[in-house]
């Protein structure tokens, strides 16, 4: 029996910073940034956004016509968790009205988790093909300002129904991982910005990328060449090129560069507007590649590398299913990116630096989302949200 990806919708605020206002203000040439990294915009949240509101917004248009019964479970993974505690997806779970028979819980190992919650969510439903799993992923990246992670900065959040015989992707059994305990990018408890060895970071993620398919091709009967199209994790966009002339490579692969550019380029669009979207951001370069690839994707194997500083990794594939462009959410999309406004730098430094709330009192915050669910301000230490 199939299980896969059966829905998939994203989110990200209204707000945006382009890197060329962040190279004016660095006094760094833009071209650093649009094609040194492949970054042209960040999204910024409002101060009455985090990964709760981000994620039951990602959501909303999925559950909007879904029959909320069916959904057994609600996996939220996310780098950028609210409570030491209590699992984002609790929130989300109200926010959403899903059924209280609904078991949640909150999955984090940097930007991997995501790739966890999938495979969770198809070995749940290959045992109740029944039911269904919401897989929901959040984040907010943030780096110190004047590092040289500032500019990789981003949010958004990816929503995602796993199924049998989906309608999207279905999802391999044979997968490839690789963990090795290291320090590129992390973040103590204490901090709200992540610290990361940056050159370094890319370095592991490189090597991570060889062992995980180095794993894969042990258990699975696909080669390198059977693959279509590849999406990567991307902490910035120039990361896909990197990685897929790194895999090429290392399978000794003949196609020239406009060729192998082609198998990741579509892949690219939402994310370089976006940002780092950590837990959500390959999964984001999914909806990319299924709502602009020019080409009919039907039946194409897709191969997925998923990574996650610290680290863990894994490779894994998928196909594209007959009919696939009928159930996504291209329009929507495309509206709400479209839609965003553009800040300038003071504006961006405004939303960077959140209100101070942690002292237990009542602070209630400003309505800047255009989204349908907004922190409305956190009181005893309880946060409040609600739908606009
Ligand atoms: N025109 C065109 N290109 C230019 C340029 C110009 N004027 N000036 C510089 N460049 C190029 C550089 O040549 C370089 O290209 P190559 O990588 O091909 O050499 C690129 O722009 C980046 O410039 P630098 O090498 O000077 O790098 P930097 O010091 O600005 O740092 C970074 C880049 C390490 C990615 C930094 O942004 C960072 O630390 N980001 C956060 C960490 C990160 O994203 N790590 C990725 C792996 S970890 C992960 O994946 C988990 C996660 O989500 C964080």
């Amino acid at each position: 029996m199939s299980v896969g990806i059966d829905e998939i919708s994203f989110y990200t605020p209204n707000y945006y910073l382009d890197l060329r206002t962040l190279a004016k203000a660095k006094n760094i040439e833009v071209e650093k940034y649009y094609n040194g990294i492949g970054q042209e915009k960040m999204s910024m949240p409002g101060h009455d956004e985090d990964i709760v509101t981000m994620a039951a917004n990602a959501a909303k248009p999925i559950i909007d016509h879904t029959d909320t019964s069916s959904i057994r479970t609600l996996l939220f993974a996310t780098e950028t968790g609210v409570d030491q505690s209590k699992s984002a997806g609790v929130y989300a779970h109200r926010l959403l009205g899903l059924s209280p028979n609904c078991r949640v819980v909150e999955l984090k190992q940097a930007c991997y988790s995501a790739t966890a919650a999938i495979q969770m969510a198809c070995a749940l439903v290959a045992r109740q093909p029944e039911q269904k799993v919401l897989v929901l992923a959040s984040d907010i990246a943030r780096y110190d300002l004047g590092s040289p992670g500032e500019a990789t900065q981003g949010c958004g959040a990816v929503a995602m129904v796993v199924s049998a015989k989906p309608r999207l992707v279905e999802i391999d059994p044979d997968v490839g991982n690789f963990a090795e305990d290291v320090m590129d990018f992390w973040r103590p408890n204490y901090r709200s910005n992540a610290l990361v060895d940056g050159k370094y970071s890319t370095k592991v993620y490189l090597h991570s990328l060889k062992k995980a398919w180095e794993n894969f091709v042990h258990s699975s009967s696909l080669a390198f060449t059977n693959f279509s199209h590849f999406c990567y994790h991307l902490p910035f966009s120039r990361m896909a090129e990197k990685a897929h002339r790194h895999l090429s490579r290392i399978n000794n692969s003949t196609l020239n560069l406009e060729a192998m550019t082609r198998q990741f380029e579509d892949s690219l669009h939402y994310n370089r507007v976006i940002g780092n979207s950590y837990t959500a951001s390959i999964y984001i370069s999914l909806v990319s590649l299924l709502e602009n690839c020019k080409h009919d994707l039907e039946g194409k194997k897709i191969g997925f590398f998923s990574y996650g500083s610290g680290c863990v990794s894994e490779f894994f594939s998928g196909t594209v299913v007959s009919g696939y462009d009928k159930f996504l959410h291209t329009l929507g999309h495309q509206k709400m990116l479209a839609e965003r406004e553009e800040v300038d730098y003071e504006t961006y430094l405004a939303l960077y630096h959140y209100p101070e709330y942690t002292d237990g009192e009542a602070h209630s915050f400003e309505a800047m989302t255009k989204g349908h669910f907004r922190l409305a301000g956190v009181n005893g230490h309880k946060r409040e949200y609600v739908s606009c």
